[in-house]
C-alpha cells in the first residue's frame, strides 16, 4: 500500500490534508476569518499584538496568508520562528530575518535592528510587520526584550508592528507581573479558536473537493465522529480524516464511514 494507490482509489489528485497547502488555497472559514480580520486591524493600527490558540488550529497558516495579502507598497512582512532560549540568539535570528548581518553582541544587534526598522518605516515609508511564531517557546528574558525592541522616540512611535504568535498558555504567561510592561503594550489579543462542527465538515469537504474528490467521500456520521475526536483542531482533523481514508481503502470501501473512523480511534 502506498499513498498513490490510496489517492487513486478515491480519485484524488493529491494529498488533501498536506501541510504543504499553497497560501492561495488556505481556507477562510468564519473562525479563521474572524481572527484574520483582527490581525488586519492590528496591522492597520500598528503596535504589538498577540495571536494564541491550541496547537494545530491554524496560527502559522493564518499569518502566512496575512503576510501574503499585505500591500507591498506600504508594508513588508518578516517571519521569525525561534524556539531557542537566549536573548542574544534571538536577536541574531531576528537580524538575519531582517536581512542584516547578525553580530555576536546583543546590544549591537539590537541597535542594528532598530536602525533598520526606523529606516524602513521613516525613510522608505514601508512599515515592517514582524511575525514572531512559536513565541510560547521564547524565554522570559527574550519576551521582555520585545518591549524594548518596539520603543522608538521615547516610546511615542510605532515604527514596526509585531505579532507574537503561540500556544494558548502564552496568553496566561503574559499575565504574570514580570511581563506587565509587555502585556500593557499589547493592543490586540487575538484568539484563534477551534472550529465548530459545521466548519470542520466544510474544511474536510472543501479539502477533498480541492484535490478533485467527491464532497460526499465522508458520510455525515463519519464527519461528526472526526470532529468529536479532533475537537475542531485543523491538524488533528486532517490526520484523523486521512487515517480513516486509509482504513476505508484497506477494506476496499469507496466511502469513508463512521466505522472506519472508529478503527482509527481504537489504534
Ligand atoms: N486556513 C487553512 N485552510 C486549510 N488548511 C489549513 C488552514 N489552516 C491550517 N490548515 C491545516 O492545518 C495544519 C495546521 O495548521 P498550522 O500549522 O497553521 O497550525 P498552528 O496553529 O500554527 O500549529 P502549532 O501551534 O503546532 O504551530 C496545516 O498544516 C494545514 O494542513
Ligand atoms: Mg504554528
Amino acid at each position: 500500500m502506498n499513498e498513490r494507490e490510496i489517492l487513486s482509489w478515491f480519485d484524488l489528485e493529491n494529498q488533501p490534508f498536506s501541510k504543504e497547502i499553497k497560501t492561495d488555497d488556505l481556507m477562510t472559514l468564519p473562525t479563521i476569518q474572524k481572527a484574520a480580520e483582527e490581525v488586519n486591524l492590528l496591522i492597520d493600527t500598528k503596535g504589538i499584538g498577540l495571536l494564541t490558540g491550541p496547537s494545530g488550529c491554524g496560527k502559522s497558516s493564518l499569518i502566512r496568508k496575512a503576510a501574503s495579502l499585505l500591500n507591498k507598497g506600504l508594508y513588508k512582512p518578516f517571519y521569525v520562528s525561534h524556539t531557542s532560549v537566549g536573548v542574544s540568539e534571538f536577536f541574531q535570528t531576528l537580524a538575519a530575518a531582517l536581512g542584516i548581518s547578525p553580530r555576536g553582541r546583543r546590544n549591537t544587534n539590537l541597535r542594528n535592528i532598530k536602525d533598520f526598522i526606523v529606516n524602513l518605516n521613516d525613510q522608505q515609508r514601508i512599515h515592517p510587520v514582524i511575525f514572531i511564531d512559536e513565541a510560547h517557546s521564547l524565554s522570559s528574558d527574550t519576551l521582555k526584550e520585545i518591549r524594548i525592541l518596539t520603543n522608538f522616540d521615547y516610546d511615542s512611535k510605532n515604527a514596526c508592528t509585531i505579532l507574537l504568535c503561540g500556544h494558548s498558555d502564552l496568553r496566561a504567561k503574559l499575565k504574570l507581573n514580570v511581563f506587565t510592561s509587555l502585556s500593557n503594550s499589547i493592543t490586540y489579543s487575538i484568539l484563534l479558536d477551534t472550529l465548530p462542527a459545521e466548519e470542520t465538515f466544510t474544511y474536510i469537504e472543501n479539502r477533498i473537493s480541492s484535490v478533485g474528490g467527491s464532497p460526499s467521500l465522508f458520510t455525515k456520521s463519519a464527519l461528526k465522529l472526526i470532529h468529536d475526536i479532533s475537537g475542531g483542531v485543523l491538524r488533528t482533523t486532517g490526520n484523523a480524516a486521512w487515517q480513516s481514508m486509509i482504513k476505508a481503502f484497506q477494506l476496499q470501501a469507496r466511502q469513508v464511514e463512521k466505522e472506519h473512523v472508529q478503527m482509527v480511534t481504537r489504534n
